[in-house]
């Protein structure tokens, strides 16, 4: 790995770890403010970001190369509404698609074709993720301020299945 495209993708850790303290940190926002559906979602979703920058940290080992870990920014902890939250979580994912795309043209540049294939995957995740939290946006941007409407997101936003659980059914539908 060249070392501008090893320092793109520890800057890349520090933000997916940036992500999941953000997401931890609207997450209790949520449930002080009892939308205790939506604060599982954002659990699940800071345990997601988790497992994106363990990801890269897995393949900056896998090529041999030290990891140095850099300091995370202190996340957002104060929000005005839980359309604010969304809202936020979607910019923040915004950002994050426009950090891939750069990475990936800079593995692209300096022909680190490794890194290339690992951050595919990486994109494809953006499409889901960015669509996910547009649609959340969506939803309680349509109910406005109708407090049961807003209620039934939540309990809707609580529904959410990890992965994990989604294998899991593959799993057992392969076994049957
Ligand atoms: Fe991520
Ligand atoms: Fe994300």
């Amino acid at each position: 790995m060249t070392p501008s495209v090893l320092d793109a993708i520890t800057r890349q850790i520090a933000a997916e770890f940036g992500a999941s303290f953000s997401y931890l940190s609207m997450a209790a926002w949520c449930e002080h403010h009892k939308f205790m559906g939506a604060g599982q979602w954002l659990r699940a979703q800071s345990q997601e970001e988790h497992g994106h920058a363990m990801k890269l940290f897995n393949f900056v080992l896998a090529r041999n190369h030290p990891v140095q870990l850099p300091g995370i920014d202190q996340p957002r902890g104060e929000f005005a509404s839980i359309v604010d939250v969304f809202e936020r979580a979607l910019a923040q994912e915004q950002e994050v698609s426009r950090n891939i795309d750069a990475l990936y043209e800079l593995a692209f540049r300096e022909k680190v074709f490794a890194a290339m294939a690992e951050l595919q995957w990486f994109i494809t995740e953006q499409v889901e993720e960015e669509k996910t939290v547009s649609e959340i946006v969506a939803k309680l941007h349509m109910v406005k301020d109708d407090p049961a409407s807003i209620l039934d997101v939540d309990r809707e936003l609580g529904g959410r299945r990890d992965e994990g659980d989604e294998e899991a059914d593959r799993g057992a539908k392969h076994a049957r």
